[in-house]
Order: C-alpha cells, then structure tokens, then sequence
C-alpha cells in the first residue's frame, strides 16, 4: 500500500495538472465583452457584422456561436487569454475549435491565430499583418484552393513557415472539429474531428532547417562524362546510289492519248505517280551506346551551414496571449464555437466531448431535416409550375 499510495497521487496530479489558457463557448451575450472587434484595421463598410446564433440546424438552440453575416467583408476580432501560454515551459500547446459552414462556402478564410504582444496587443488593430505565433485552420477558395494552415512562426529566420505538404479541409455545411498539437519534442499532429490527418517532425514537415546535405561544390560532371545513351551505328552505311531514287516517277502505266497532237499539244509527257522504290531520306540506325554512363548524379556532401534547433516548438517564447480570427469571406455564413486552449489534447478532447461531440449528431439530424424538406418544396414547386401549364394552354 505504501508503494500503491505515492503513484495513485501521481496519477492525481498528472490529472489535475492540465492547464486551460483559454476557453470560449460564446453561450452567453458576455462574448461581446470579451472579444474586440478590430475596428481600426478596415473601414467601417469593409468590415463584416458578426451574429450570435446557433444557426439553421444546430443540436442545441441555446448553445450559439458566432457567425460572419455580410458577404464580401473582412472579419477582424480577438480576446486575450485567460493566462499568457508560455512555450519555454516546454508544454504541449493545443488549440482546438469547430467551424461550420452553413452557407456551402466558395470562398473564405476560417483559420484561427495565436498571438503574442500582451499588454501591448493592439485589438482594434489586429489585422492581416498583425505577427502571430501560430495560423491554423481551414481556408477554402475555389476548388483547388483547399486546406487547413498550419503555420508557425519562426523566431530565428522571422518568418511565418507553411507546411510543406497540404492538409485537407472539410467543406461541407455542417461542424467540424479541428485540433493542432505542437509539441516540445519538435513534433506535431493536427486532427479534424478527432481523428489524426496529419503528424510529424517540425524538421521534415516545415522549413525549418537548412537542408542536412547539399551538392559537393567541388565536384562537377566530367567533360568526358557520356550521357547519349544512344549513338548512330558505324555499320549502317548509305548503300551507293541511294541519293539517286527519284521520290516520283513518270506513270509506266500512262499512253499517250490517240488525239494528241505534238504540234499543236507540244510534247506528250507522262504524269508523274509516287516511286514504289523511294524509301525517303537516308536514316542511320541507332544502337545503344557502349560509353554510356548514365545520368551523371551530383555527390551530396553534409551541409556545413545545417544546424538542428531544439526550439522550434518555442512558437510563443515570449508568451502568446491571446487568439483572433483575421478572415476575409466572399460568402458569409461560417460559424465559429467552442474554442480551447490548453497544453493538454486529453484536455481538449474532454472539452470536444462535452460540446462538440454533444451537439453533433443533433445538428446532422436537423441538417438532413432541412435537406429533405428543400427538395421536397423544389419538386412541389415544379408540380407547380405543370399545374401553370395545364391552365394556360
Ligand atoms: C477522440 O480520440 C481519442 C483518441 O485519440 C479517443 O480516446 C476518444 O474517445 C475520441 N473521442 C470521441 C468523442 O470520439
Ligand atoms: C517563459 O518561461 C521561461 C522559462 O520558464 C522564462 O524564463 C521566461 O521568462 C518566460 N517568459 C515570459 C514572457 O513569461
């Protein structure tokens, strides 16, 4: 028992010890209080009006979120968080929160930022060129133009690093989940709802890093180097006279008609038809090289410029402190809800059980209600208009 004891405790505190930098379910009309619009980043007719709604098919109708109501507008607005996170304390970060697209987006950003500045975080100004820590989440333009940023600051080359290789996004009109961990191991994992889509090295997945090798600078192709893989055969000689096949001949086969007149007609000649003997310009064969090397390939040497950096995680070494929404949509109707930052995924799944996950299957129910009530009015509609028909002919 005095074993058992200490570890139960353990167990406890590993618990307990989740912290919660920042959460946002926007059930209340306080969100106004909490968030600020980013008024002084665009003009009063450029900036979109946000709505507090659960929207046309929701699990809950008391459980809102907020929505961009005009289309074509940018949306700017922020909250601090409750408590800074600082990456230094080598912590998980996870960031998590749901998107719905009610109006089957076209085109319109949906990507939450993480941001540093703390006192001196300019809300109203936050905008598009506001640095951040962390860009995540889905941004749909068109139909090629598909997927969930994820990008993270980089301290020592100041610049804001893409993932290399694209990450889908959901596009459908109902809510979706997404979850980005950033881990102190330099590792990270993002999910959509709650199923892994993406994980991996900060050094593999981002520009990081210099590359670990790099072409040998002393070494170049050889001047002798033999890249033809093909050569034209000694062998194969023009045979004599070849030159000398005429491409048309004068028809064997013509006669000189019984009405001719050489006086009058001038001499009779045949007409001329294609040679069955003329084989068409003199082509040397080809045979296989045997100098052939192959494609000369530039020796790689280690790069003396890569370097590994323990910190890439360290995103927020100066404490980030708060998250915003910096969006442009062409057509509005993106819901935002239940918003969590936190150093623990567990944490967050919790989180995503009680909301989320709770609301869910309520909203497709009523979402397939909605669907099959349209078609049956678009076909009513069509019965209609044969009823028109019929009593105007
Ligand atoms: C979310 O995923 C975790 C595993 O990563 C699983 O334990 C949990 O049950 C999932 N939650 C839901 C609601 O599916
Ligand atoms: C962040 O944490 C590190 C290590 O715990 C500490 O040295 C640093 O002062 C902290 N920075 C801020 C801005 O709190």
């Amino acid at each position: 028992m005095k074993l058992l004891f200490p570890l139960f405790a353990a167990a406890i505190t590993a618990q307990v010890s989740a912290e919660v930098y920042f959460k946002e379910q926007f059930n209340d009309d306080g969100w106004k209080k909490r968030w600020t619009v980013a008024s002084d980043w665009k003009s009063k007719d450029e900036l979109g009006e946000w709505e507090h709604t659960a929207g046309e098919w929701h699990g809950d109708a008391e459980d809102k979120g907020i929505k961009t109501s005009q289309d074509a507008r940018f949306y700017g607005l922020s909250a601090p968080l409750t408590k800074a996170f600082n990456s230094s304390d080598k912590k998980d970060l996870v960031i998590q929160y749901s998107v719905k697209h009610e109006q089957k987006i076209d085109c319109g950003g949906a990507y939450i930022k993480l941001l540093p500045g703390g006192e001196k975080f300019e809300a109203k100004k936050f905008g598009g060129d506001t640095p951040y820590a962390v860009m995540f989440g889905p941004d749909i333009c068109g139909t090629s133009n598909k997927r969930t940023h994820v990008i993270f600051h980089y301290d020592k080359k100041d610049e804001n690093l893409l993932i290399k290789k694209d990450v889908g996004c959901e596009n459908d009109k109902l809510s979706h989940l997404y979850t980005l961990v950033l881990r102190p191991d330099n590792t990270f994992e993002v999910f959509v709802d709650n199923k892994s889509v993406r994980s991996g090295k900060l050094d593999d997945e981002f520009d990081f890093l210099p590359a670990k090798e790099i072409k040998d600078p002393d070494q170049k192709k050889p001047e002798d180097w033999v890249e033809d893989k093909m050569i034209p055969d000694p062998e194969d000689v023009k045979p004599e006279g070849y030159d000398d096949i005429p491409a048309e001949i004068p028809d064997p086969d013509a006669t000189k008609p019984d009405d001719w007149d050489d006086e009058d007609d001038g001499e009779w000649e045949p007409p001329m038809v294609d040679n069955p003997d003329y084989k068409g310009p003199w082509k040397q064969k080809k045979i296989s090289n045997p100098d052939y090397k192959g494609p000369w390939v530039h020796p790689m040497i280690a790069n003396p410029e890569y370097e590994y950096d323990e910190n890439m995680y360290n995103v927020c070494k100066d404490g980030c402190t708060h998250v915003g929404f910096e969006l442009w949509q062409v057509k509005s109707g993106t819901i935002f809800d239940d918003i969590i930052v936190t150093d623990s995924l567990e944490e967050a799944q919790k989180f995503a059980e009680e909301t989320f996950f709770k609301k869910k299957d309520g909203e497709k129910e009523m979402y397939d209600d909605a669907q099959k009530k349209e078609r049956e009015s678009a076909a009513a509609a069509m019965d209609d208009d044969e009823d028109d028909l019929v009593e105007s002919e």
